[in-house]
């Protein structure tokens, strides 16, 4: 298994390109199954999750051609509208197969995901909106089994804001038969960039980025080409990367228009932040004070602040000068870094959602284990300003959902390294 062998102490200089965004490129190659004409997507991020949902569409009978971060998917072959446990277990965004396969092939056998380290995770709200648009659904052996003639439009409520039973029914009503409302909807930018992408296929959808949703069903979606966005929780963890190490960077490929939360507190943190803009370029440079003032935050849905950016706050928090009580709304189990950043010298008290970090002097360089995609990305923030080396195991969940990582970080100026 692979390991991260980083030496702290040494500031993040210079300009790094961002990649495309993993949690909407996955919700777009599967908008791929909604046609029988092929859909060709650019920026694709070439992560492993990437990889594994490719996989998982092809062995369904979609043509995948991928050159780079170039991918074509030509979904007029389908003939298999299941989604295996062995693959499913492996990445829980595989249930965004569900809705496309019931609307396409008026029928899906999807595996449950199953609960991850960061908590239950169930789905009960995707197979409530498509029971609502009429599918037959009932859950068999560990299957979510799905069968309907046509979906028709309903007027959808979620109990909970649900950014993938948002995309995963918004999908499903492209094709159903009338106007679909979908109330609370989850309003985070990549629903916006899937809507974007069903549009360009011919769907009719209207309100995406607000919490209500209108789509008015078609027959069929034709082929388009689309560019992925770029993804605002690498960004905001590179800016993060930069804040603690007391550095200065700029990164390209990239949009401040997502990130206000994320901006605002690593401002209050005492960083200068600015963009640069054209009608062609947009960068986002951050400027970090020789120690940062500890920030407070609660993660929400957005446009509040993203819980997939808690991990990294609260390793930056860890050597703040300050208290910073981190409130985790979203998920039951993400603190599982904190116990981790303990071993580096981090003083965090955990009571319930609510996490207290007491900043330290400095940190001191240890062995720890990653535990899901982001807090390894908290993990890393702390190796990079811990006196000393700093060891991190199980580093595939990193591979995940940051592509480059060690080239980007290194051309940034830091002393990491991949260890078998
Ligand atoms: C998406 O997960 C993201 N994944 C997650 O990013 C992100 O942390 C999360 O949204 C919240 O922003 C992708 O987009 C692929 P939810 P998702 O449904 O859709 C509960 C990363 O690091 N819920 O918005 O699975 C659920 O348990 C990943 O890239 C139900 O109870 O999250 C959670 O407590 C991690 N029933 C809350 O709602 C349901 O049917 C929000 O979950 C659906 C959700």
């Amino acid at each position: 298994m692979d390991k991260l062998l980083i030496e702290g102490g040494h500031r993040l200089q210079g300009e790094a390109r961002m990649s495309g965004a993993k949690n909407a490129a996955l919700p777009i190659l599967c908008a791929a199954l909604l046609s029988r004409e092929p859909l060709t997507l650019t920026n694709v991020p070439q992560l492993n999750d990437i990889g594994t949902m490719l996989k998982l569409l092809s062995q369904m009978g979609v043509a995948v051609q991928q050159d780079g971060s170039t991918v074509t998917l030509d979904a007029s072959g389908l003939n298999n509208p299941v989604a295996p446990y062995e693959m499913v277990k492996t990445m829980r965004a595989s249930i965004l197969v569900l809705g496309p396969l019931v609307a396409r092939c008026g029928e899906a056998r999807v595996s449950l995901p199953g609960g991850c380290a960061i908590g239950a995770r169930p789905v009960d709200q995707h197979i409530k909106g498509l029971a609502s648009m009429g599918a037959d659904v009932s859950v068999e052996h560990g299957y979510v089994v799905a069968r309907t003639t046509r979906l028709r439009g309903a007027r959808l409520f979620t109990d909970m804001v649900t950014v993938t039973g948002t995309e995963n029914l918004m999908m499903a009503a492209t094709l159903a038969e009338g106007e679909t409302v979908i109330e609370n909807a989850a309003r985070e930018p990549e629903i916006v960039d899937l809507a974007n992408c069903l549009v360009s296929m011919g769907a009719r959808i209207s309100g995406a980025g607000s919490d209500v949703i209108r789509i008015q069903g078609v027959d069929r979606l034709h082929g388009a080409t689309h560019r992925i966005m770029p993804d605002r929780i690498e960004t905001g963890t590179y800016l993060c990367a930069a804040a603690a190490t007391g550095g200065e960077i700029r990164l390209t490929g990239t949009s401040a228009a997502y990130l206000d939360a994320v901006v605002d507190k690593l401002m209050d943190a005492g960083c200068d932040i600015r963009t640069e803009k054209s009608p062609s370029f947009e960068a986002i440079v951050l400027r970090a004070p020789e120690r940062l003032k500890a920030v407070s935050i609660r993660t929400s849905p957005y446009p509040a602040f993203p819980t997939d950016m808690q991990a990294q706050f609260m390793a930056i928090n860890t050597v703040a000068d300050g208290t910073a009580v981190i409130r985790e709304t979203i998920f039951e189990n993400r603190f599982m870094h904190a116990v981790e950043l303990a071993r580096l010298g981090a003083d965090i008290r955990i009571d319930g959602n609510t996490a207290v970090v007491q900043g330290v002097a400095q940190l001191d360089g240890a062995t720890v284990m990653a535990t899901d995609l982001r807090a390894s990305a908290g993990l890393i923030i702390a190796g990079l300003v811990a006196n000393g080396e700093t060891l991190i195991e199980r580093i595939y969940h990193l591979d995940r959902g940051y592509e480059h990582i060690e080239q980007k970080l290194t051309a940034l100026g830091a002393t990491v390294r991949r260890v078998s």
